[in-house]
């Protein structure tokens, strides 16, 4: 029997920070996901491995190592907590496909994880069930990491735009959010610790100020909440470029995000940002045009992907 499983990448749209201190924040599911296929082994070992991303690898599920036969697999940690935490330790073999670039701040590894928790339960005649799927990834991805965003697989496990509000309640959108959008990210990775650490010692130094700021985050976020339920694409853009030069003021932005976010605009992109921590990482710019002028221009010193918001969530078959 080979089960398939799928599910998504995210994206911050606004909120970034501000919602560590109770602000409201709005993320979405894109449309590049992980898929993963599930069987039992051929063999007496369990082996992970991708095409996509040119590994694969021996797994001692007891143990919790691995052998690598072919290339390097950071994923791999995640899948080896799974399968210790959740299996029977009988050999499978698990294939990943991947179109979600690692490293580009879409959140490879809660799809990877989402996904392959949804395919192991199915093998083992569980119902499916998403929200004992988003729970048991959060807790995956924070074993593995120190520490994770339930975001991001909240996220990927029910798809769709939502509305995270201050007291913490998830809401759905019920308008569809056309616009494109494409997220440029440079090698040098942003560490979300360090400046969500970083931001908190700017706000102790500077309560009047800094708390202002959030709040004022906070209120953008708002606002892009009442232009996505309206449609306005361009408001959207403007709201994007307003809470960017408030992200620059908390300290998070770098020299390259900065270069990405002006080529963006520049290329024709309504508005532009940073997406996620910042510190190195990505940016989403919102293209109502011009999304592949947007995606050459940063494709051509960075890296550059094309997204758009999704509704589909984890699925399972
Ligand atoms: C990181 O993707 C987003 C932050 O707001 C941290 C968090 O919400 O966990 C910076």
């Amino acid at each position: 029997m080979e089960i398939m499983a799928s599910a998504p990448g995210k994206t911050i749209l606004f909120g970034e920070h501000a919602v560590v201190y109770g602000e409201p924040a709005i993320a979405g599911a894109v449309n590049k996901r992980a898929t993963i296929r599930l069987r039992e082994s051929p063999s007496d070992v369990s082996i992970f491995k991708s095409d996509d991303l040119g590994f694969e690898a021996e797994l001692d599920t007891v143990a919790k190592r691995y052998t690598l036969k072919k290339g390097k697999p950071g994923i791999i940690k995640y899948i080896l907590e799974i399968l210790s935490q959740y299996h029977d330790h009988s050999p499978l073999e698990i294939d990943l496909s991947l179109d979600i670039p690692i490293g580009s701040g879409l959140g490879s590894s809660a799809a990877v994880t989402v996904s392959t928790l949804a395919a192991l339960f199915k093998y083992q005649g569980k119902k499916f069930d998403r929200i004992s799927i988003a729970k048991k990834a959060h807790e995956i991805e924070s074993n593995v990491q120190g520490m994770a965003s339930p975001l991001d697989t909240r996220v990927s496990t029910f798809g769709g735009l939502i509305y995270l509000s201050r007291d913490k309640k998830i809401a759905k959108f019920n308008t569809d959010l056309k616009t494109s959008f494409v997220i440029g990210y440079t090698s040098k990775r942003g560490n979300t610790g360090r400046m969500v650490k970083y931001v908190k010692s700017l706000k102790q130094r500077n309560p009047k100020i800094v708390n202002l700021i959030l709040r004022a985050i906070g209120n953008i976020t708002d606002e892009a909440k009442l232009a996505i339920a309206h449609n306005e694409e361009y408001k959207l853009g403007e709201l994007m470029n307003i809470n960017q030069g408030l992200l620059d003021s908390i300290g998070v932005n770098t020299n390259e995000l900065s270069r990405m976010v002006y080529l963006a605009r520049k290329a024709g992109a309504s508005g532009s940002k940073i997406t996620g921590a910042g510190g190195g990482g990505s940016i989403i710019a919102s293209c109502p045009r011009n999304q592949d002028r947007v995606f050459k221009a940063l494709n051509y010193y960075d890296n550059a992907i094309k997204v758009n918001f999704s509704k589909k969530g984890v699925f399972v078959n």
